[in-house]
């Protein structure tokens, strides 16, 4: 049989009665129904990874690994005179063939599209995130062996090992899923794995309406911003919906121009013709072979892209793409960790700072007010709802400080019977530095109208 081990023999002899599947556990089995079938699920999964090379099994496509372990388990089920009704064996094939080839227990999270984010805290602990909310799972691993498996098997597909020399480690998904695993001794409690789920279909500032996430009026401000090339940074908490509002303004860029994106790991989907594509890497193994945010930043300069969209500025990087933003490349954007737009702009003074570019901090507002047109603030509320809560826009300077004015909020009224918070978006009414760039790209009435919705 394919990709037998020919060493070692541990399954035993065959028995006589070919018992492959028997009717129930016999009376005088005590064990838990759930404890008894795991037992057997570890026995099976043992005598299955002596007798076949895994990494024979890998070179064949899905299907046919999937029939071929079924076989072996099969015949191992007869072999060890085994008691397995007919669903409980089409479980156990079906566990271990998870477990041999993909994500073992996590598998069927993987499948389900309504999950954003899948933690796993060691073994014992898997919680998802659905519709904004965090919730445990039943989903067990049977030991942080196993869990520890897993992860190595993800991050070998991007030519990495996690382990006690090098315990954190970002990959990816076969589907484009985003994943970090820290493992112990960093990791307290057993391997933590945390799974950005990728969303194939992306959401657009249409079903951020459909969700409340902002108002049609909103909307139509943003795409009025992106589609006159500000330059716009867009800032929120972790899982705040930053990446996926990126996304959306993205779509709002003429098919014409030539954008360079930078990112960690690809998140974003552009759907313009001319896009270049650039990501990070980290280290190797012997820590040598870095590339930063900073370089990829610093290197599409030269590639003479028309906007240049970072996926997240957290660092140095910050500052080249500044300069970029100053330098005729209108219309670049990228997303910043920071609550409130105004932490936004300090956030970014910090990164330059911690660039060691010894400049006055009157300079570095100077470039940053010059720089940046418009912040975005999205938010994940305490309801599990997540909300574009203002839409800010960078004026320049008095004296010492950057000055902004808000042109769209969301106000916050109240609770429903349900504890959703109920609130609504609102322009403020003032009119937008922004204003003859718009009537430049010929955009001048639709911000009218997005605006004129101000009580
Ligand atoms: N307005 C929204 N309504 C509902 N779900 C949303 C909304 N925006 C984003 N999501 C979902 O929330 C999850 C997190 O979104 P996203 O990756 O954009 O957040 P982020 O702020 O970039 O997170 P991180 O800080 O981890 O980079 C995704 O699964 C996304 O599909
Ligand atoms: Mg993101």
């Amino acid at each position: 049989m394919f990709g037998r081990r020919a060493a070692s023999a541990p399954v035993p002899a065959p028995a006589a009665q070919p018992a492959a599947v028997q009717a129930a556990a016999p009376a005088s089995d005590q064990r838990l129904p759930d404890q008894r079938l795991s037992d057997i699920k570890i026995a099976i999964f043992n005598d299955l990874i002596n007798s076949v090379d895994p990494t024979e099994l890998g070179r064949l496509d899905g299907h046919a690994v999937r029939e071929e372990i079924s076989d072996i388990v099969a015949e191992i089920i007869s072999m060890r005179n085994l008691t397995l009704s007919a669903a409980e064996q089409q479980v156990v094939i079906a566990d271990i063939c998870n477990d041999v080839l993909g994500l073992g227990p996590l598998e069927p999270l993987i499948a389900r599209d309504d999950i954003a984010d899948i933690m796993v805290n060691g073994a014992g602990k898997v919680y998802i995130e659905t519709n904004g909310r965090i919730e445990l799972t039943d989903i067990r691993f049977r030991d942080n062996a196993q869990l520890m498996n897993i992860c190595q098997r993800i991050v070998s597909a991007v030519g990495r090992r996690v382990d006690e020399a090098s315990p954190i480690c970002d990959a990816r998904l076969a589907d484009g899923s985003r994943v970090n695993v820290i493992v112990p001794p960093l990791a307290l409690d057993g391997p933590t794995l945390t799974i950005r789920k990728f969303k194939r279909d992306k959401l657009t500032l249409d079903k951020l309406i459909g969700f409340g996430t902002i108002s049609p009026a909103g909307a139509k401000l943003l795409e009025v911003a992106a589609a006159s090339r500000c330059n716009i940074l867009v800032s929120g908490g972790t899982g705040s919906g930053k990446t996926t509002l990126l996304n959306c303004l993205t779509l709002y860029i003429d098919a014409g121009e030539r954008i360079v994106t930078c990112e960690d790991a690809a998140e974003l989907q552009l759907q313009q013709p001319h896009v270049v594509r650039l990501e990070t890497r980290p280290p190797n193994l012997e820590g040598v072979g870095q590339v930063t945010m900073r370089d990829l930043v610093r290197n599409c300069l030269r590639m003479r892209p028309e906007r240049i969209i970072v996926g997240e500025v957290r660092g140095p990087e910050a500052f080249d793409l500044l300069q970029a933003m100053n330098t005729g490349h209108d219309g670049s954007m990228g997303t910043i960790h920071a609550n409130t737009p105004r932490d936004a702009l300090s956030r970014v003074e910090n990164m330059i700072a911690m660039g060691g570019y010894n400049l006055p901090a009157k300079a570095v507002r100077e470039q940053i007010s010059s720089a940046v047109n418009i912040i975005v603030q999205a938010s994940r509320l305490r309801d599990g709802s997540r909300k574009i809560t203002h839409v800010t826009e960078v004026v320049g300077m008095e004296g010492d400080v950057i000055t902004l004015q808000d042109l769209f909020v969301y106000d916050i009224e109240g609770e429903d019977a349900q504890g959703r918070i109920t609130g609504r978006h609102r322009a403020t009414g003032i009119r937008p530095a922004f204003w003859d760039r718009a009537r430049y790209f010929g955009r001048e009435r639709e911000l009218a109208e997005a605006l004129s919705d101000h009580v």
